[in-house]
């Protein structure tokens, strides 16, 4: 990597950062796009974020993403924050404005659906009902995205319930909050099932739901990418159902700020999707 003093920056607020994959993916980009610019692991201390959010213009960032445990405080400190940001309660993409100004968005929705319409050409959550289980900050994004691509209905699962009903509560729309013991029987007719939780992660126990109910026809798609097979996808692949694996939805969320900063919209091809897992 060469850099001109005019080159591009942008990099990614966490706290700790060391795991993320964020620079190693938007360097590939780069590289690929031949575009004199840089992203960088930026580890900000929760005290300190605040100060660093004020200095991205003034550093001449052209932005930045922001990860765990930095993504509500983001949303409080956006001069503008979009109306998607906001509905789902954080902001994990900066853009930096001419003016100095900065915009929050939320780049996870887009993921997630990208993902979908990538792994199943023709992908529509209008189809039919789709059952996400969880209630974290990543089912709000996706269940955000279904509503917003026509889903008639979202059965929302969760173990602790009222964590569910703050979602729909939320976001509003055709959300059904179902008891966790009923997970299994909220499959019969559904269209897509998505693990939105930690389960099936490594060194987490795996999502105890029985698929018997679930249509063939269904997709199902676990954001767990940690291990790319999930115990869910195996299971679900088995049955005859199209499965999709949780990496596309990181991979896909990060081209929307590639494009913000750097003026070039990536793609996410094979080659980077195994440049990634490695
Ligand atoms: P994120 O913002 O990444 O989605 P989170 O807010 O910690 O993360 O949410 C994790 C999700 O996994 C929650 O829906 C959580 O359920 P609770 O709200 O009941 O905590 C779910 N989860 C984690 N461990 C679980 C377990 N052992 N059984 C059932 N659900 C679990």
């Amino acid at each position: 990597m060469i850099l001109s003093g005019k080159a591009k920056l942008a990099g990614v607020l966490g706290w700790p950062v060391g795991h993320s994959r964020s620079p190693r993916l938007h360097g590939y980009w780069l590289e690929q796009h031949h575009i004199d610019g840089a992203y960088v692991p930026l580890a900000v201390r929760p005290e300190d974020f605040a100060d660093v959010f004020h200095a991205l213009p003034r550093m001449g960032f052209a932005g930045a993403n922001v990860t765990i445990p930095h993504k509500e405080k983001a949303l409080a400190l956006a001069d503008h924050v979009e109306p998607l940001a906001r509905r789902i309660g954080a902001v994990n993409t900066l853009v930096v404005r001419e003016n100095g100004s900065i915009d929050g968005r939320n780049t996870d929705a887009f993921g997630f659906l990208e993902n979908m319409r990538h792994a199943i050409p023709g992908f529509k959550a209008a189809t039919g009902p789709a059952v996400v289980i969880g209630a974290g900050g990543a089912s709000r994004a996706v269940v955000a995205a279904l509503l917003d691509d026509g889903v008639p209905e979202v059965r929302l699962i969760n173990r602790t319930r009222h964590r569910a009903e703050e979602v729909a509560a939320a976001l509003g729309g055709a959300i059904e909050v179902i008891a966790w013991e009923e997970r299994a029987d909220a499959l019969a007719g559904a269209a897509l099932l998505v693990n939105t939780t930690s389960l099936g992660m490594t060194g987490q126990p795996p999502l105890d739901l029985a698929l018997d109910a679930l249509p063939l026809e269904a997709h199902v798609n676990d954001i767990v990418y940690v291990p790319l097979e999930t115990p869910l996808l195996a299971e679900a692949r088995q049955r005859g159902h199209r499965a999709v694996d949780g990496l596309g939805m990181l991979l896909h969320q990060a081209r929307a700020g590639f494009h913000a900063w750097f003026g070039v919209m990536p793609s996410v091809t094979e080659d980077f999707r195994r440049f990634v897992k490695d």
